[in-house]
């Protein structure tokens, strides 16, 4: 298991994406590889797409040992940066059409969220950026200090479902008219501040807050919509989506996009519910505590 993230709905997920040797899948999501080298390793042919630098970078040099460990044939994993919104037409690009398998496993890797520079994580001082892409120009400190005290409602309560968000921005209103908001920890303790919470919570109070920011910051639910529209595009008939989601707002627009190809007829739902983890791997990673997995066939 590698160090940069822990993959969540492994055998599952690989599973349902019923690989055929020689076959072409594209992970939308590359991460740290651990669905890309599962699919390799089962004979599958790969092209990794991820919007961040050092995910691309990270798999290529596991590649190059695991390739020395393995024997995996390095033509097999292709690997590209970009946002999976255009994901048909990087993958025209690559000469990945007519794919029979796509996989999405939404959300930021443990590696990302480890790292106190990359400004996602409310427990380690850093500047507020949480870009997945650092080639985009909006960064969370940006948005924090530019919006008006009814946009930042509107943004803690769409894309957080956070039920303090009035008051949560209330208070950062008054705190950057002293100073402007610059980092994670300033941010966690406003929240923190301005919500009842209790010491043996298990969530920190400002999780919402932190989940709206980054989905705004990398406009992941446009992304998603737009993504799974594309994904459609360069399936083959009989491919398969796979998407694993961490939060509702996600899995609503998965669902709902499942839904209409299969009122359509273009495609047939394979997982009725959601695949959820098991209990050993929620213990073992508490990351998939939420995780929900849904599949559907292209006819
Ligand atoms: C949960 S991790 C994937 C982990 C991977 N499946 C594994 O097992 O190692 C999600 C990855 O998706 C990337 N990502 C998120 N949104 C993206 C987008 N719109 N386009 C491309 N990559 C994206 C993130 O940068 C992150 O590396």
């Amino acid at each position: 298991m590698s160090n940069y993230h822990k993959t969540v709905l492994l055998k599952e997920t690989i599973d349902l994406l019923d690989i055929k040797e020689g076959k072409r899948y594209v992970d939308a999501t590359l991460g740290g590889g651990g669905h890309a080298f599962e699919i390799l390793r089962r004979g599958g042919v790969v092209l990794g797409l991820d919007a961040d630098q050092e995910a691309i970078d990270y798999v290529r040099e596991e590649l190059r040992i695991k390739n020395q460990e393995l024997r995996f044939e390095k033509k097999n994993l292709t690997l590209a940066k970009g946002n999976f919104k255009d994901i048909d037409e990087i993958a025209r690009e690559y000469g990945f059409e007519d794919v029979k398998g796509i996989i999405y496993d939404l959300g930021v890797s443990s590696h990302q969220l480890d790292s106190p520079e990359r400004g996602f994580s409310f427990q380690k001082e850093a500047v507020l950026d949480m870009r997945m892409d650092r080639d985009l120009n909006v960064r969370a400190d940006a948005l924090i200090n530019v919006l008006t005290k009814g946009e930042l409602y509107e943004l803690l309560t769409k894309l957080g479902e956070e039920s303090h968000a009035h008051v949560i921005s209330e208070r950062i209103v008054s705190a950057r008219r002293i100073s402007p908001i610059r980092t994670t920890t300033e941010l966690a303790e406003i929240v923190k501040k301005a919500v009842p919470w209790r010491k043996n919570d298990k969530t920190n109070p400002a999780t919402k807050v932190f989940q709206a920011l980054r989905i705004a910051v990398n406009d992941e639910i446009n992304n998603l919509k737009e993504g799974l529209v594309s994904a459609f595009e360069i399936l083959e008939k009989n491919g398969r989506i796979a998407v694993i989601s961490f939060h509702s707002l996600e899995d609503r627009v998965v669902k709902m996009q499942f839904k209409k190809w299969e009122a359509d007829g273009a495609g047939a739902i394979i997982t009725k519910k959601p695949i959820t983890p098991s209990a050993n791997e929620v213990e073992a990673n508490n990351r998939a505590r939420s995780a929900k997995l849904r599949v559907i066939e292209k006819i």
